[in-house]
């Protein structure tokens, strides 16, 4: 599903060059729940970056269901992040001033091939799915650090993204509320069958992910099925 191969990143300043990536080939199958280990500061987030389409490789290829996403454009891009993508990030990213309903419907609406109603029965579908539904009206700041993360879940997958990013996404939670979260996930990835390449530094996160590639110094260093 996914294929990366001799992935570069360089990152120059002044001088000094910053190889983020040096030279990552992996693929990617459909369903799986992959994590991407490794200290901080080995490319964990740089790679995550390239494979959402939020930032481009240096050198090096990769191919998403057959495309090459070097060959798209600005829009196209655009939509294949819209229509095929999800994503999940460690600070959440809510819109503080829209509801829970209205976070989770922002990417459903964005489509242009959905009705308000559809958006609607989704999001509330979902919303229920993450056991949030009474908490529609509320704004982000009026819930627990926990269940932000489960609102954020519920927006990244409301257009039943093809493959679901998620990068650290529970940093900022405790561990009972990370099980919450890492739960849902393991759910998610066995009922829609859903992909989920997910970064992590946590060494017992491990248990929840079918493979794990470790990263040092952008460069894979252990690639194993778990
Ligand atoms: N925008 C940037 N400009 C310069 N260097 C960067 C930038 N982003 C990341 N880096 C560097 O690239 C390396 C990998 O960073 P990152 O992917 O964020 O690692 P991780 O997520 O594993 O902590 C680090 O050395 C970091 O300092
Ligand atoms: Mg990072």
């Amino acid at each position: 599903m996914i294929a990366i191969d001799n992935l570069q990143k360089i990152y120059r300043m002044g001088d000094v060059e910053v190889r983020a990536l040096d030279g990552i080939t992996l693929n990617i199958e459909k369903g799986e729940f992959l994590g991407i280990m490794g200290a901080s500061g080995s490319g964990k987030t740089t790679l995550l970056h390239m494979l959402g389409l939020l930032d481009v490789p240096t050198y090096g290829t990769i191919t998403i269901d057959g495309i090459d996403i070097s060959l798209l454009d600005d829009y196209e891009k655009t939509m294949f992040r819209l229509y095929k993508l999800g994503y999940v990030f460690q600070d959440y990213a809510l819109v503080p001033d829209l509801t829970v309903m209205e976070n989770v419907s922002i990417p459903a609406m964005l489509r242009q091939d959905r009705t308000d109603e559809q958006t609607k029965k989704d999001s509330l579908e979902i919303l229920e799915r993450i056991g949030l539904h009474d908490r529609r009206d509320h704004l982000p700041r009026e819930l627990s650090g926990g269940q932000q993360q489960r609102v954020s879940i519920a927006r990244s997958i409301v257009n039943k993204p093809d493959i679901l990013f998620a990068d650290e996404p529970c940093a900022n939670l405790d561990t009972e509320n990370s099980r919450i979260v890492l739960d849902l996930f393991k759910e998610i990835n066995e009922e829609m069958q859903q992909t989920i390449v997910m970064v992590s530094h946590e060494d017992w996160h491990k248990d929840y992910f079918h493979r794990i590639v470790q990263l040092r110094d952008g460069k894979v260093i252990s690639d194993a099925m778990h």
